[in-house]
């Protein structure tokens, strides 16, 4: 039977210390990371969300895809107004058709480093074969500890401009925690194993501004699944994980008993200027057999120099058997959308680093002040956004390593895009920057999507389609789009309403690294976006 889970949180604020940094932070109900969300799939979350801190806030939840029910998707100014201090609003959704590993989040500002938490959502069917008898599963959250509240930093980072600063000033946690290689962080968090059984790590990477590899120490990972899709199981001994991804992984206890450290470190991008890996954040795995004067063995991560393991990895990737999506092969939508940073209003004055912006299709996109898209879409307002989102680049002539001017004058809009209930849309994402910045994670909201491609440098459209997969591919819901080069994915646009797509880097994301699809109703009944369940927080 499908359950109705109640839940009453308080945004609020509360005092940790981690890395010898003592911050008063905003959190759920006090707790960092917030309580982890368990259901089952069909059932329905009614979450009472109330604002008891002074910065406005908004609840996403990453990865689910909110069929008819738009308005409790989040993100602010998008599908609503933020909540205001001292007030509230009831986000009610139902999760059906999907499973698997996810995680809600703060969707305003830079709240989310510290308001987030895991939501596992257990299937109705049995999980595949591939899983095997799991002893247990454990949820394991990679989260950014900041010196100073992270609205705060976000003001600092905003006014000053230093791009890979806030990639670098912060403290990796793992379920809150930056364990012993930390100072002021007492011992490490332990997770008691048995030998000889499969431990279901589901892990999630809620770090605001950084990609990371997990690795367990002398243990090998069996990659099962990834954002709620499952996948063709295959071996690894890093996983990299981008913001806004979750991978669930399976751990065989077959060393010798004894305690084993696993943790993340940054990759595993190699970002300019910063050296290899730096201190990782650990937790630890004790065998019950194992002797309690046994020293703890500590992972090792890979060279951030190289390319190589990230794309290895990338490459094993396949849906598992059949995918829980259909599709379709005729394209009706087909995009290419150039995605990066460069300067906006500059107008010849170089380098002009104060206006350094995130953009789309060379738009940044603004959000709007006063109203969602949401609301603005669905009452038929003028004036608040454009729908003449470009669907292709001017040019994809571009120079990868020394950016092409065409991409230092950037615009600042609202521009969305809009599509038919049922087209099938295909977005190769063009980064416009070679090697040596980043992969940026994309992400949907509302959908999952088929990675069908991915190469290096500028996407050729004779060519590069003819390496698609269009049998398996893997289903996301965030994936990255890599530095010097491009992903192409693929999705069913079955979810009328209002749909944010972004960079889930917050940085990126704060620059305007983001754009909005519209899909418009269909025929039938169940085709039809439909009307908040609670009141909205008042627009002001
Ligand atoms: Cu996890 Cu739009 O966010
Ligand atoms: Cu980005």
């Amino acid at each position: 039977a499908w359950k109705t889970h109640y839940l009453d949180w308080e945004i609020k604020n509360a005092t940790f210390t981690r890395n010898c940094h003592t911050v008063t932070v905003a959190t759920v109900n006090g707790k960092f990371p917030g309580p982890t969300v368990e259901i089952n799939e069909g059932d329905t979350l009614v979450i009472k969300v109330t604002n008891k801190q002074i910065y406005p806030v908004t609840m996403h939840w990453h990865g689910i895809r909110q069929f008819q029910t738009n308005y409790a998707d989040g993100p602010a100014h998008i599908t609503q107004c933020p909540i205001q201090t001292g007030g509230s609003y009831i986000y009610e959704f139902t999760v059906n058709a999907q499973s698997g590993t996810f995680f809600y989040h703060a969707h305003i500002d830079w709240l989310r480093a510290t308001v987030h938490g895991a939501l596992i959502v257990h299937p109705r069917k049995k999980l595949p074969p591939t899983y095997g008898k799991i002893e247990r599963e454990i949820p394991i959250i990679i989260g950014e500890w900041f010196g100073i509240a992270a609205n705060e930093y976000e003001k600092s980072f905003l006014n000053t401009f230093l791009p890979n600063e806030a990639a670098t000033t912060v403290t990796p946690t793992l379920n809150g925690f930056p364990g012993p290689k930390y100072n002021c962080s007492k011992g490490a968090q332990v997770f008691k194993v048995e030998k000889k059984k499969t431990y279901l790590l589901r892990i999630i990477n809620a770090a605001l501004n950084n990609d990371y590899w997990f690795s367990v120490a002398n243990h090998q990972l069996t990659v099962v699944g990834a954002d709620g899709n499952y996948l063709k199981p295959f071996t690894i001994t890093y996983l990299p994980l981008l913001p806004g991804q979750t991978t669930d992984v399976l751990v065989h206890t077959n060393q010798k008993p004894g305690k084993y450290y696993f943790g993340v470190n940054v990759g595993p991008v190699p970002l300019v200027g910063l050296p290899p890996p730096r201190i990782p954040a650990l937790a630890m795995f004790e065998y019950e057999e194992a002797r309690s004067s046994a020293s703890p063995v500590t992972p090792r991560f890979p060279n951030n120099v190289t390319l190589r393991p990230l794309d290895q990895y990338v490459k094993k990737l396949r849906a598992y058997g059949e995918s829980t999506m259909t599709l379709p092969r005729k394209v009706h939508k087909d995009l290419v959308y150039t995605i990066g940073t460069a300067w906006v209003d500059c107008i010849a004055s170089e380098p002009c680093v104060q206006k350094i912006m995130g953009q789309i299709q060379n738009i940044t996109f603004q959000d709007p002040q006063h109203t969602s898209i949401l609301q603005a879409y669905a009452s038929g307002a003028n004036g608040v956004y454009k729908t003449n989102f470009p669907d292709h680049p001017p040019s994809l002539k571009l120079n990868l390593t020394a950016p092409d001017p065409h991409y230092r004058n950037g615009t600042r809009d609202t521009r969305v895009k809009m599509l038919n209930f049922g087209d099938t849309v295909r977005i190769v994402f063009q980064n416009v920057f070679a090697a040596g910045i980043l992969d940026h994670p994309v992400h949907l909201h509302g959908h999952d999507f088929y990675v069908v491609g991915r190469g290096y440098g500028i996407f050729d459209p004779a060519k590069d389609p003819k390496s698609y997969n269009l049998r398996n591919p893997p289903a996301y819901n965030t994936f990255g789009v890599p530095n010097g080069g491009w992903v192409a994915i693929q999705f069913f646009a079955n979810n009328p309403g209002v749909w944010l797509l972004h960079c889930h880097f917050e940085r990126h994301k704060s620059w305007g690294m983001e754009m909005v699809f519209i899909t418009k109703n269909g025929r039938g009944k169940s085709q039809r976006l439909l009307g908040p369940k609670h009141p909205l927080p008042k627009c002001t």
